[in-house]
């Protein structure tokens, strides 16, 4: 019998790789379908990487990643939502997939359960997947008439039970930009609490809402030192370093020792330089560049709600946050056939929206796309989206 263990072995990889798999590369294709901007790096930040290379950075650099970062880290969240989070709370894994994946290995034993809000990015919950939870989902619903995502809390407590070890919840929320009230943050740590469960909030989206705000409500408003709270984030999205693979994870204090051991094991902490270059987006210039990047997903936002408004088969929930339209097709009922059929025929890449919660038929008559592109290459993008929903 082989060795492997059943998870592994059924494991298939996801629909966005899959229509990825499809034309990846080839210049024809105007790509929405990834999470990422298509800017590059800023260059101070790039700078700042390469004076580390240059002074030799090239060595491990301690497991939990290096103390100015970490202190950066801590003022962030100081700036941003007011918490203070002390550096033992801050661990540095490598990128947010990996503090996820971390945050699950402190929590998880074979055979307990994670519940997971959905629609979500699928890397959750191949990620729970992966150490060996059975998954569960919380979907969010339609509301259409106030025109946002609900959560239904008393739907999601249901999904819990006594194997139930994680509540995993993304605001603001890839792929949906659903921003979860502070309201709902407070009721659902005081169900966690009562029920010793972890909350694994990834807040990567946090600073990325369009409310005027510096960043959506937080789980590190609201929680102890102690609580059993992993909160999830990165520097991927906002100064557009996907490449980089750096996040961090704010762990419960008393995780402060296990960690040097987890983050060993996992990777032997950070890249080196890559954390200089970190540092350089915690400053002021990097503050400014976040500022940008959220008027570049705002006007983003805007050509999407244009392309829609002259529709009558696509519609959406405008996101509160993030920057994906995760747009509805009246009628269409294979996201994945319809993407591929996009990719082959209109050459736009979209990711399918059953990518994002599998086994639900709701989200099958959803696509994704990432808004924070050039204006006119996404206008392109919708223009052929048009002609193939027509
Ligand atoms: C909600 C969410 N969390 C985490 C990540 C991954 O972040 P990183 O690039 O740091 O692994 C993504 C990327 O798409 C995401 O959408």
């Amino acid at each position: 019998m082989s060795p492997i263990r059943r998870t592994v072995q059924n494991l298939d990889v996801n629909g966005i790789a899959q229509v990825a798999g499809l034309g990846l590369g080839d210049p024809d294709i105007i790509p929405l379908w990834f999470g990422e901007s298509d800017l590059v790096t800023p260059k101070f930040i790039s700078d700042a990487a390469k004076r580390a290379l240059d002074d030799g950075k090239t060595f491990y650099s301690g497991q939990r990643g290096i103390l100015p970062l970490r202190q950066a880290l801590s003022d962030f969240h100081k700036r941003t939502v007011g918490a203070d989070i002390a550096v033992e709370r801050i661990s540095i894994p490598g990128a947010a997939t990996l503090a996820i994946v971390t945050a699950l290995q402190c929590l998880v034993e074979t055979g307990d359960n994670v519940v997971i809000v959905s629609p979500i990015w699928p890397s959750a919950f191949e990620a729970a997947t992966v150490v060996g939870a059975e998954v569960r989902f919380a979907r969010l619903a339609e509301d259409w008439s106030a025109g946002r995502w609900h959560l239904d809390l008393e739907r999601l407590f249901a999904q819990c039970d006594a194997r139930t070890k994680a509540i995993f919840v993304c605001s603001p929320g890839n792929p949906t930009g659903w921003v979860m009230t502070a309201d709902e943050q407070r009721a659902l740590l005081d169900f966690a609490r009562r029920r010793d469960i972890a909350i694994i909030a990834d807040e990567v989206y946090g600073t990325l809402v369009f409310d005027g705000s510096k960043h959506a409500p937080s789980f590190l408003q609201i929680a102890e030192e102690n609580d059993n709270l992993f909160v999830i984030n990165s520097f991927s999205k906002p100064w557009a370093m996907t490449g980089w693979r750096i996040g961090w994870l704010v762990h419960p204090r008393s995780l402060d020792s296990a960690m040097k051991v987890i983050t060993i094991a996992n990777n032997t902490g950070p890249t080196s330089f890559a954390q200089y270059g970190a540092i350089a987006a915690l400053s002021p210039e990097g503050d400014a560049f976040r500022a940008e990047m959220l008027e570049r997903c705002r006007r983003g936002r805007d050509v999407v709600q244009a392309f829609i408004d002259g529709q009558n088969r696509v519609r959406w929930m405008r996101p509160e946050g993030a920057f994906y339209g995760f747009l509805k097709i009246d009628g269409m009922t294979n996201s994945l056939a319809f993407s591929e059929e996009l990719l082959l025929r209109a050459r736009v890449g979209v990711a399918p929206g059953s990518a994002f919660a599998p086994g639900d038929p709701e989200s099958d008559s959803y696509i994704r796309i990432c808004f924070a592109q050039d204006q006119e290459r996404l206008r392109e993008g919708l223009v052929r989206i048009a002609k193939a929903v027509r």
